[in-house]
């Protein structure tokens, strides 16, 4: 299995909610290292490039309007078999369908404030990583 890194972020809900402290715990103490970490407010140009994907979806206004709504917490995690191992630790996209035990399972009781995001696959991992720490693109 290879080293990966991975794109994580910390959504405007778990920021207010105070919850950042409690999943950078959980992904420190996994195993992954955090090789970046930044706190900003996303322009609604970065939320349409990140979720460009969904433009056109019903939901892609409320999502676009939600991720702007405040500060997240972005971090690029790196070891092995992170990219799934981290969706894995978040838990399914419908909080009502997460386990106890994962972030969505444990902090989220609806899908269009679910805390925590993460790449689903290597591709979007190295295009997420370009788009929110150019400087660790290599
Ligand atoms: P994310 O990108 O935020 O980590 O979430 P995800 O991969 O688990 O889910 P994705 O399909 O990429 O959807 C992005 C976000 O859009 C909202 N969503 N709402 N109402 C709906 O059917 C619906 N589907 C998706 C969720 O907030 C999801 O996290
Ligand atoms: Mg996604």
């Amino acid at each position: 299995m290879a080293v990966e890194r991975t794109f994580a972020m910390v959504k405007p809900d778990g920021v207010r909610r105070r919850l950042v402290g409690n999943v950078v715990s959980r992904i420190e103490a996994k195993g992954y290292a955090i090789v970046g970490l930044k706190q900003l407010t996303i322009s609604r140009e970065l939320a349409e490039r990140h979720y460009g994907e969904h433009k056109g979806k019903p939901f892609f206004e409320g999502l676009v309007s939600f991720i702007t709504s405040g500060p997240v917490v972005a971090m690029v995690l790196e070891g092995e078999n992170a990219i799934a191992g981290w969706r894995g630790m978040m838990g399914p996209t419908n909080p009502k369908d997460a386990p106890c035990g994962t972030v969505r399972g444990d902090f989220a009781t609806t899908i269009d404030e679910n805390v925590a995001h993460g790449s689903d696959a290597p591709a979007t991992a190295e295009r997420e990583i370009g788009i929110f720490f150019p400087e660790l693109q290599g």
